[in-house]
């Protein structure tokens, strides 16, 4: 009989961004994060242990992908082979619900969902926080996707891998949610991986960034225990500008930004000068995040939409952790 495993995890965004590692191979952040798990995008995965097979065999979509896609998910779900002691290869289905427009298919739902299934598949029952060190080592905003609503990746000690982990830290239902305003599809023209790497490496304000990111998590994580969405926006938008100020710092200047990120970053700004509460935040690409109470989401759309189009706008509700998923 093959044993199968099937999760379905969503993506999240950094309200406290992770940007640099300590510790490349192992996936260790020099900063604590938080972020706010998405209901909108979503993957789900399925891993089939086959004893028949003799490599590892990977389709995303429903495409199958060549050798270098496929090694990248078999170094992965090396640990679990490890920790289960075993040597059985595996076929790995992969479904990025995205909306086409957004261009978020994003590693962090995606190595949260095959983590769960892998975990699934081996029978190793690992409990959530160990999983999310597991998940970390595919791509490390993916230790956040296990769990649903508000989540703080805490950066542990040294090198210790287990002491680096997710932890729920609100459930969210206090009336939040997140647009995406999408300005381009495209794939990002430098990776996080790289891109952080080079502003670690380079940019003379990355201790700065360290140093008020701390600072940032300890006002936030205040801020999230009153309930405050007014403090939650403003440390939210204030933290992502200061990453991307620490990229522009390095050499050479890393810059994801495109003039139609100017320009929703300057509408977000009018739709709360006028009277509601909205934040921006920025990832490795031009997207917006706009970080803003559920409640007030179609009003601040009706706004949105006199300056982008209608596939631009993808709205979120709060997401839930990683879930196994059962046959249809
Ligand atoms: C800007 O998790 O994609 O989205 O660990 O190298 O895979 P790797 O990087 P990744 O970086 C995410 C960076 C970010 C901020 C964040 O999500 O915290």
């Amino acid at each position: 009989m093959k044993q199968i495993g099937r999760c379905r995890a969503h993506t999240n965004i950094a309200l406290i961004k992770y940007w640099g590692k300590r510790n490349n191979d192992l996936f260790l952040p020099m900063n604590s994060s938080l972020s706010l798990t998405l209901d909108a995008f979503y993957t789900d995965t399925s891993v089939t242990l086959d004893s028949k097979l003799e490599t590892d065999e990977f389709f995303l979509n429903g495409t199958k992908q060549d050798k270098d896609e496929t090694k990248k998910i078999s170094r992965f779900l090396d640990l679990f082979r490890q920790t289960a002691n075993s040597e059985v290869h595996a076929k790995i289905e992969s479904y990025n619900h995205v909306p086409t427009a957004a261009g978020l298919a994003s590693s962090a739902s995606a190595f949260a969902a095959l983590a769960g299934a892998a975990n699934t598949a081996w029978q190793l029952n690992l409990d959530k926080q160990t999983l999310s060190t597991y998940a970390r080592r595919g791509s490390g905003s993916s230790t956040r996707s296990i769990y649903g609503g508000l989540v703080e990746w805490t950066m542990g000690e040294g090198d210790i891998s287990e002491s680096s982990h997710a932890i729920e830290i609100d459930d969210a239902s206090w009336d939040i949610g997140m647009i995406v305003i999408a300005i381009n599809k495209h794939k990002k023209k430098l990776s996080s991986r790289v891109g952080m790497k080079l502003t670690v490496d380079t940019s003379p304000f990355y201790p700065v960034w360290v140093t008020e990111a701390k600072k940032d998590l300890i006002a936030m994580k205040e801020a999230i225990k009153r309930k405050d969405f007014i403090k939650l926006g403003e440390i939210t938008e204030s933290n992502g500008m200061k990453m991307h100020a620490t990229m522009l710092g390095a050499t050479p200047p890393i810059s994801y930004w495109e003039p139609d990120s100017v320009k929703a970053i300057n509408k977000v700004k009018e739709i709360r000068n006028n009277g509601i509460p909205c934040y921006v935040t920025m990832d490795a690409g031009p997207n917006v995040k706009v970080l803003c109470r559920q409640s007030q989401m179609s009003d601040i759309l009706d706004k949105l939409k006199e300056s982008f189009t209608n596939d631009q706008l993808i709205c979120s509700a709060v997401g839930e952790g990683i879930k196994q998923l059962t046959d249809t």
